[in-house]
């Protein structure tokens, strides 16, 4: 019999485990990385196909900037050859991308690269893909608060139109939904700093398959896992709606 599975409209990543899958061949935690960028792209293409509608991957965290010198720059090279790379292949396949994090710690030239593939790709229809990088989800609650301030103090915002609804457009995401499944790869049972407001009722799913090694049966397994739990919402019966109920 020919399965069916529901595919969450929102699938959150954090693709963990470049470093590991290097060490295990002796290689540099940099081709751990280059490898992961090659499986993310596959991954998207697959993720689109199967007919999910936002992916957002945590691609570098505000906290990811204490690794050693030459880590990091690796990292931004690779960002900055994938900032172009993605604009082939947001066109091929209809992607819609948007970064979320601070950008302004980057190089004059990657956010440029940044802006141009928002740009570009804005009237894409097929998947949302999201980027977290210098993304933390502490940070940007934290920008959002001041943003809320400055919009109180000069009279654009009242005390008493804040609602969820109304801080949650102060966020990076804003417009986006909360992710139905968080996938992490690598068995690390933690949330690293990631979209700590929008997981909220979100489903988490842990692998131990190291990123480099993720692929469309892994997805798919995920994807299995997710249509086995009873989403309640708080409440004592399964839904199927995104967001809790008030
Ligand atoms: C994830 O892999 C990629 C980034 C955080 C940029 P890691 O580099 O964290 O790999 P491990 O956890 O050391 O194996
Ligand atoms: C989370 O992974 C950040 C990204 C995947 C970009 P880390 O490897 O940085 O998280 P920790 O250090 O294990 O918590
Ligand atoms: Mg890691």
């Amino acid at each position: 019999m020919e399965e069916t599975l529901q595919i969450p409209a929102h699938v959150a990543l954090i693709l963990d485990g470049n470093g590991r899958w290097a060490k295990k061949r002796g290689l540099p935690r940099q081709m751990g990385h280059k490898k992961g960028c090659e499986t993310l792209e596959q991954v998207v293409e697959d993720a689109a196909r199967l007919g999910i509608k936002y992916l957002t991957v945590y691609g570098f965290s505000t906290e990811n900037w204490s690794r050693p010198g030459d880590e990091v720059s690796a990292l931004m090279q690779l960002f900055r050859y994938y900032a172009k790379r993605l604009l082939k292949v947001a066109a091929e396949h209809g992607l819609r991308i948007r970064m979320i994090g601070e950008r302004s710690r980057f190089a004059p030239d990657l956010v440029e690269a940044i802006n141009r593939l928002e740009e570009e790709t804005k009237d894409n229809t097929n998947l949302n893909f999201v980027i977290a990088v210098n993304y933390g989800g502490r940070d940007e609650i934290t920008r959002a608060v001041r943003r809320v301030m400055d919009d109180c103090m000069a009279g654009r915002l009242k005390k008493e139109d804040m609602t969820e609804q109304t801080f949650a457009s102060y966020l990076d995401t804003a417009g986006l939904p909360d992710p139905d499944l968080l996938i992490r790869t690598s068995g690390e049972l933690r949330l690293s700093n990631y979209l700590l407001w929008q997981l909220a009722y979100t489903e988490l799913y842990v692998t131990d398959c190291l990123w480099p090694d993720f692929n469309r049966e892994e997805l798919i397994t995920a994807i299995r896992h997710y249509n086995r739990r009873e989403r309640r919402f708080g409440g004592v019966e399964a839904r199927t709606e995104q967001s809790p109920q008030k």
